[in-house]
């Protein structure tokens, strides 16, 4: 801390010299590394702030589906109150029928909540906060919010989670949106397709070197050659609409995370795009 109370970084660099056995002498340099910490700090908030956007911006166009999930389970709930009154109207009202009613109508409730629970959770902003968690779970929380749009693409959507992967130490909001952008390209990339089946596939499983994998395939037209260098860079896209940064938010997310993420083409048709994550070391758990 200097005199005014201000602080400065410095990096201290030293090591000792023997030449002369009494004598005990250090050589060494400091350097102020005040300006380079504050342009971390800076480049790790506007990162944040950026993925903050983008995530906003993905769920702006989840919004149907978002709203589709919403509203069915309090249709459900409408139509389950009329069912009740109908039964408590009957000359001789059913207890049995009415309680089924009420419990099909607080599941669905429930389940209306727990959407706007995860919408929320998305919408949350700030700095990464790492935790102990499954990649199953976070996968299916992601999926939920995805599951209308999948439909209404026409895209069969399949889940292939290993029971087996590792614990992992990990922020579940940047989790699920890397998920949710690798899911929304995959839908996109098979929107043109009339001769072929949309099919995604989210699979989950562990490598030899016990780290958590995610790949997600499709059936889409692959990724062409010489495109495949620059499809992490920022702003590079090839859509009308796109902004280019889904990709290069997943990038940042996961190598933040000690991972990594790649893309391929499959033999015959598609995509795929994986990413690894390493297991939790035992000092952070
Ligand atoms: N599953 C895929 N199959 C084929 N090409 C893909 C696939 N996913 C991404 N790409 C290519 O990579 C480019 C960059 O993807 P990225 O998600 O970064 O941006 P975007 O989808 O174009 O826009 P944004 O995600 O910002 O809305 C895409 O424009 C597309 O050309
Ligand atoms: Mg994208």
């Amino acid at each position: 801390m200097m005199p005014g109370g201000t602080i400065k970084h410095l990096h201290v660099v030293a090591h000792a010299v023997r030449d002369d056995p009494a004598i005990r002498r250090f050589v060494g340099a400091i350097m102020d590394v005040t300006a380079a910490r504050l342009a971390e700090r800076q480049l790790r908030e506007v990162q944040a702030e950026l993925a903050h956007v983008t995530r906003l911006t993905a769920l702006g166009e989840l919004s149907a589906s978002i709203a589709h999930e919403v509203t069915q389970p309090l249709a459900a709930i409408v139509t389950n109150g009329e069912a009740c009154l109908r039964w408590l109207g009957h000359p001789i009202p059913s207890p049995e029928e009415v309680q089924a009613c009420v419990e099909r109508m607080i599941v669905d409730g429930k389940r209306a909540a727990e959407i706007v629970r995860r919408v929320r959770q998305l919408t949350r902003k700030g700095v990464s906060q790492k935790m102990q968690l499954d990649l199953n779970d976070v996968i299916n929380d992601a999926v939920s919010l995805v599951q209308h749009e999948v439909v209404s693409h026409r895209v069969s959507l399949r889940l292939k989670l290993s029971p087996e992967l590792p614990p992992l130490f990990a922020d579940r909001i940047e989790l699920q949106q890397v998920i949710l952008n690798l899911v929304i390209n995959g839908i996109q990339a098979m929107d043109t397709l009339s001769d072929r089946p949309r099919e995604l596939l989210i699979e989950t499983l562990r490598d030899e070197q016990g780290y958590a994998v995610v790949a997600v395939h499709d059936t889409g037209n692959g990724i062409k050659p010489e495109t495949a260098n620059q499809l992490f860079e920022p702003f590079f896209t090839t859509k009308p609409n796109g902004m280019g940064m889904g990709l290069s938010i997943c990038r940042s997310i996961i190598e933040a995370h000690g991972g990594r993420v790649w893309a391929s083409n499959h033999v015959r048709q598609g995509a795929v795009f994986h990413f690894s994550l390493p297991p939790t070391k035992v000092n952070e758990s």
